[in-house]
């Protein structure tokens, strides 16, 4: 049955507000998993929900390894989003995907190691399929918001999500080309894995900042990424202006809102 959209939409690095929101109010939300990056800017743009979380908290304090994701998507949860934009910024690992270019996630190798990345501990144990971890409709909606803003996107880019905070070595940014990633990032797993078991379909914009260090002689300079980012930044906004004003004007359900039906293998006497 259709429904309303509620759009959460959580901005990386560069992207810490939105353009447009009416009765915009920032919203403290608690979750039995701590708390969120920072609390919840509600409102919005064209009639349509929309709940906008700084995925570093305003003013950039939490780092990658520390950011509690399964808050942030539990609260976003709690918060009503019915769908989620995430927006990050991430380095390139193809000459093609040049700095400023937005690339519009279809796949993840997950690298990441000190991060709890389920929601489901001991006592109900749950399996749910990544085999495509993101919503194509809403990545399809995301790639032509970036195109509606004169930005260059690119489409079926596979993420490597590392650990951090430092950057990479040499060989490990051209291990990863290997291995048939296209961008990387510290920040969107395990983020895309915990919306998947909270039954939210996800779509990630990678907004590209530098060319990592697989380039002969080139290594990543933070000053240029933070100048990049910037630079990024209005485009990221009218982005998420775009998708929401083209947002068909009723949800029609997605076989991710049920992603969990048939992954539970804790056997139901046991979960009562
Ligand atoms: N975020 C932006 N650029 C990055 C890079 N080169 N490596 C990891 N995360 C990034």
């Amino acid at each position: 049955m259709a429904s309303e959209w509620c759009i959460g939409i959580i901005g990386g690095s560069g992207l810490y507000a939105i353009d447009g929101l009416e009765d915009a109010q920032w919203i403290a939300v608690e979750t039995p998993w701590g708390d969120p990056s920072d609390e919840i800017l509600c409102g919005t743009i064209a009639g349509v929900k929309v709940r906008f979380l700084p995925r570093h908290g305003r003013g950039h304090p939490v780092s990658p390894t520390e950011l509690n994701s399964r808050a942030n998507i539990d609260a976003l949860k709690r918060a009503g989003c019915t769908d989620i934009l995430a927006i990050s910024a991430v380095g390139s690992l193809r000459e093609e995907l040049e700095p400023g270019r937005f690339a519009v996630v279809e796949q993840f190798i997950d690298r990441t190691f000190a991060r709890p990345s389920t929601f489901y501990t001991s006592g109900f144990v749950t399996h749910v399929s990544m085999a495509d971890p993101v919503c194509p409709r809403l990545s399809d909606m995301a790639a032509r918001a970036v195109a509606a803003a004169r930005g260059k996107v690119a489409v079926g880019a596979t993420y490597l999500a590392m650990e951090g905070p430092q950057f990479s070595t040499r060989a490990e940014s051209r291990m990863y080309r290997q291995w048939g990633a296209d961008v990387i990032g510290m920040t969107a797993m395990p983020e895309a894995k915990l919306a998947r078991e909270a039954e939210l379909p996800y779509a990630l914009v990678g907004m590209v900042t530098d060319y990592d260090c697989w380039r002969e002689g080139e290594a990543v300079d933070v000053a240029e990424v933070v100048g990049q980012m910037q630079a990024n930044g209005a485009l990221a906004r009218a982005m998420v202006k775009n998708f929401i004003a083209a947002l068909p004007e009723s949800r029609e359900p997605s076989p991710i809102d049920t992603a969990l039906d048939d992954a539970v293998i804790t056997a139901p006497d046991e979960h009562d």
